[in-house]
């Protein structure tokens, strides 16, 4: 089946009001058209309003960095699905490393997390990947098996609905990006492994994450189960960003 790619622009914890607008302003005026691919900006909670504001409408999807794992209730801090889906994102990405490490994230809160999505309509971003560490002690497949197996575990057969973004640790934001050979072997892993699990054969898009920019995005999304990427530095440059999206390919 053929389907868009789909590139998810990660951008962190930056921004501003003036700053987002001035470079979504440059995205609306410079985007191919019309537009083969699907994109998506996430941004911090307080920025997800003027997304709203500025982007209905337009080709470009919004979405969250995250989602409380809880409904509602005395949950200091966090963000709740339904409040995302007042902002109208379609999508909400859970489980970052960033997130994995600096927030101590199990398998199974994430997937709690992807649940709640689900259930407000927003399509989760379902992050995985192995450290350096582990990948230099072979256990590449292991781990990432294990961290989308807590989310299939928990979503059953609405597993066919998520997206997933294999993002080995050691290529996030170091300028060091997966080889696309390497990124095509643990694709096809996660492939296999969602297709065993979804009733009906459904494709889920799965994203490469990592160091991705211009000028590798062509050939790692030339690659069969590459469905598209998650980016963050490149997501902040309007010209770079564009360049990205620019270079590729129209479908899967
Ligand atoms: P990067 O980040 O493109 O800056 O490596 C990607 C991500 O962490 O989602």
């Amino acid at each position: 089946m053929d389907m868009k790619k789909l590139i998810v622009g990660n951008w962190k914890m930056h921004g501003s009001l003036a700053s987002n607008q001035a470079l979504l302003t440059e995205l609306l005026v410079g985007l191919p058209q019309p537009l083969s691919t699907d994109v998506a900006l996430c941004a911090s909670a307080p920025y997800l309003a003027q997304l709203q504001t500025l982007l209905q409408g337009s080709p470009l999807a919004w979405g969250a960095q995250d989602v409380s794992a809880h409904g509602q209730g005395a949950y200091t801090g966090e963000t709740s699905a339904a409040m995302l889906r007042d902002f109208a994102c379609r999508y909400a990405i859970v489980g970052h490393s960033e997130r994995r490490q600096y927030h101590a994230e199990t398998d199974e809160l994430v997937a709690a997390k992807a649940q709640r999505a689900l259930g407000a309509g927003i399509t989760p971003i379902v992050c995985v990947g192995e450290t350096l560490a582990q990948r230099e002690a072979g256990q590449t497949e292991a781990v990432v098996k294990r961290q989308l197996a807590a989310v299939i575990h928990t979503l059953g057969h609405c597993s066919g609905e998520i997206v997933v973004a294999y993002e080995p640790v050691w290529a996030i934001g170091t300028g060091r990006t997966a080889t696309p050979e390497q990124a095509q072997a643990v694709h096809a892993v996660l492939r296999a492994q969602l297709h065993a699990a979804t009733a009906h054969g459904e494709r889920n898009r799965i994203l490469y994450g990592g160091s991705m920019n211009a000028a590798n995005a062509a050939d790692l999304l030339a690659q069969p189960d590459v469905d598209g990427g998650l980016v963050g530095s490149a997501s902040l440059q309007a010209a770079e960003f564009l360049k990205l999206i620019a270079s590729c390919p129209a479908v899967a």
